[in-house]
């Protein structure tokens, strides 16, 4: 198969390297990709909001399958414009990806079929909002509607606060038309978990768990990022737990949407909170987490191509994988002053030293080559990743993998796993 995988962080490196490992796959294609990714795939330059370059690059490479990672590209209709070509695609319409796009949306749907999540008002009037937060008091939770890149959620300690998210969101444009509408809701108390499941439209299959680490700095401190690191499986999602949020919260949401006209097709990735009455849905994602994924294909056994295939094409209902019985984590080194104000071009050496190491992997997520020298690119920068019979043999090795990389600009957390490592 020729497979195109779209995107260029971490969580595309991941899905390449993966999807590399298969006998199936015989040339891998990746816009626009990073240097780690060239190493598996043909790169080009294309823009993963060019839904007409991407369309028109999959025809001309006569591509077999299209796996779209950024919910940005899913909510611009990638997935709609390459099947209107017969191009099968790994991902929701434009329609679907909604569940993501508009956590309005997604609230009442969970509402409509009584999927526990916090209790809410969407407004697209700031005053009202204003007059809600002051009656229901704090905390509270103001979460604009559109993608807002992980910046949209405020969980506001106080009445002052919420408002001055909604004013943020709403009246300054700090999110442009994303924080035109804006959810506010209840704030649950517990810990927090990512669920992840392959969907044909029809069925679920249960995929993996995995924990995330939101915050900048060590002990959860510091602003909100795309996530500093992640490990796989989470010890709160017993198979117990899989199961009742399949049956309970995964299965009805799908349902629901193939009964409106939208059925949901490629990876459902509900974000979750533990709490005292089980869990409840913070909000679905569309698509892999980065860096979720990261930790978790490592862990797969099987082939993970053929599970893409059959979640574009359906048929789910009669496959089944297989993983390891082991823990992953990945750590993320990022550039010194993520996620606010960072530089470009800092010279990284080490990544090949700590990619020798056995059982670590090093994924790029920006990084860029000129010359011989490997250049930091982005905040985020590399997911330093590795597996272990427990995780704290997973612990040691990637943050030995974190050791051997020599980049003066770059920083990490060193707490990653601390909740399950205690
Ligand atoms: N109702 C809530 N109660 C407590 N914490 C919440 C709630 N909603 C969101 N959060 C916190 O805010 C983070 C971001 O919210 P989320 O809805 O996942 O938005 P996004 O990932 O789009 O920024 C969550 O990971 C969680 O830590
Ligand atoms: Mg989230």
């Amino acid at each position: 198969m020729r497979v195109l995988v779209v995107g260029s962080g971490g969580r595309e490196h991941a899905l390449v390297w993966s999807i590399a490992a298969s006998p199936l796959a015989t040339e891998i294609f990746c816009v626009p990709g990073n240097p780690g990714i060239a190493e598996d795939a043909e790169c080009a330059p294309i823009d993963v909001l060019d839904i007409e370059g991407i369309v028109d690059y999959a025809l001309k490479q006569r591509i077999d399958l299209v796996v779209v990672g950024p919910e940005a590209s899913l909510a611009a209709g990638l997935v709609d414009a390459l099947e209107a070509e017969g191009i099968l695609a790994f991902g929701p319409s434009k329609a679907a990806a909604e569940i993501e796009s508009s956590k309005g949306y997604m609230k009442d749907l969970c509402a409509r079929i009584g999927v526990p999540t916090a209790a809410y008002q969407r407004f697209t009037d700031a005053d009202k909002a204003a007059a809600y937060i002051r009656e229901q008091g704090a905390p509270i939770v103001v979460k604009a509607d559109g993608l807002a890149a992980g910046k949209g959620v405020v969980v506001a300690e106080s009445v002052d606060e919420a408002i001055a998210a909604v004013d943020a969101a709403m009246r300054d444009e700090s999110f442009g038309a994303a924080g035109a509408e804006v959810v506010v809701e209840a704030c649950l108390v517990g810990e927090e978990v990512s669920f992840f499941a392959l969907c044909d439209g029809e069925h679920a299959m249960p995929f993996a768990s995995a924990q995330d680490h939101k915050r900048a700095f060590d002990g959860d401190k510091g602003p909100n990022t795309g996530g500093m690191g992640a490990y796989s499986p989470a010890p709160v999602m017993t198979d117990e737990m899989a199961e009742h949020v399949l049956t309970t919260i995964v299965q009805p949401v799908l349902d629901a949407m193939r009964a409106e006209g939208r059925p949901f097709k490629g990876v459902l990735f509900a974000g979750l909170m533990i709490t005292e009455n089980g869990p409840e849905v913070i909000e679905f994602n569309c698509r892999f987490g980065d860096p979720e994924i990261q930790a978790i294909l490592p862990r797969l056994r099987s082939d993970f191509l053929p599970a893409l295939v059959v979640a574009a094409e359906g048929g789910l209902k009669h496959f089944d994988l297989r993983w390891r019985d082991v823990s992953s984590m990945t750590v993320v080194m990022a550039t010194k002053g993520y996620p606010v104000k960072y530089e470009n071009g800092s010279e990284i050496r080490g990544i090949s030293d700590a990619d020798a190491i056995p059982g670590v992997t090093v994924f790029h997520a920006g990084t860029k080559l000129e010359g011989d020298k490997m250049l930091a690119h982005g905040g985020r920068v590399l997911c330093v990743t590795a597996m272990g019979d427990t995780l704290q043999i997973a612990h040691d090795l990637a943050y030995q993998g974190i050791d051997a990389i020599d980049w003066p600009e770059g920083f990490c957390r060193t707490d990653i796993g601390w909740r399950a490592l205690d």
